[in-house]
């Protein structure tokens, strides 16, 4: 059986996240999203509302589980199994973190490779950061993020409903 793990944040997850997903869950048999409750950043959202936000938009993905994971990304893959890690690239500004992140967790797992997978253009330019600050400010991020997402994301930030006030303004 081929399994992989695509790790991240997911705070919250994008579109770009989603079609990494998708894609990735028809190379393998069994794919595991793993949700990083140890970040070094403050997540917007608590590791439990992210894997419940990532469950709702894969439920139609079988061969897809959420699973979150604190310490270390390779002894996570060790537990479940896993060789291989899944990791999306957006743009070459990606590349050397991404390189240097592959290269330490071989190191520590020579059994555990990474495969890259470009990121569709389309998502080239979004982040979970740049969602976030969309929503702050009441921005439309409907592009950005599943629909299932969009109001869990303005909630924190009290600005659903902002978007047509908005309109019309400078
Ligand atoms: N579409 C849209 N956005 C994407 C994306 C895609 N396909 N791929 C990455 N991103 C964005 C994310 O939204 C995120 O944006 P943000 O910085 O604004 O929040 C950013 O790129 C990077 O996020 P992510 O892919 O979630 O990675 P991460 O840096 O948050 O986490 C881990 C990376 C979880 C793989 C890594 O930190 C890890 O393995 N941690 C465990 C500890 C460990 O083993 N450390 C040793 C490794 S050297």
């Amino acid at each position: 059986m081929k399994k992989a793990i695509y790790p991240g944040s997911f705070d919250p997850v994008t579109l770009g996240h989603l079609d990494i997903i998708r894609r990735s869950s028809k190379l393998v048999d069994h794919l595991i999203v793993g949700v990083l409750n140890n970040s070094g950043k403050s997540p917007l959202f608590s590791v439990d509302e992210r894997v419940n936000m990532l469950k709702e938009v894969t439920s139609d993905l079988d061969n897809v589980e959420i699973l979150s994971f604190s310490g270390l990304l390779v002894d996570f893959a060790r537990k479940h199994e896993v060789q291989t890690i899944i990791r999306g690239l957006r743009a070459v500004t990606d590349f050397e973190y991404e390189l240097a992140m592959s290269q330490t967790n071989r190191v520590a797992a020579p059994e555990v490779d990474t495969i890259f997978l470009n990121t569709s253009l389309k998502y080239a330019y979004l982040s979970s950061s740049i969602v976030k600050e969309m929503a702050m400010y009441g921005g439309d991020i409907s592009k950005f993020v599943p629909k299932l997402i969009v109001d869990k994301v303005y909630d924190k930030y009290n600005t659903a409903g902002e978007i047509s006030t908005l309109k019309g303004e400078d």
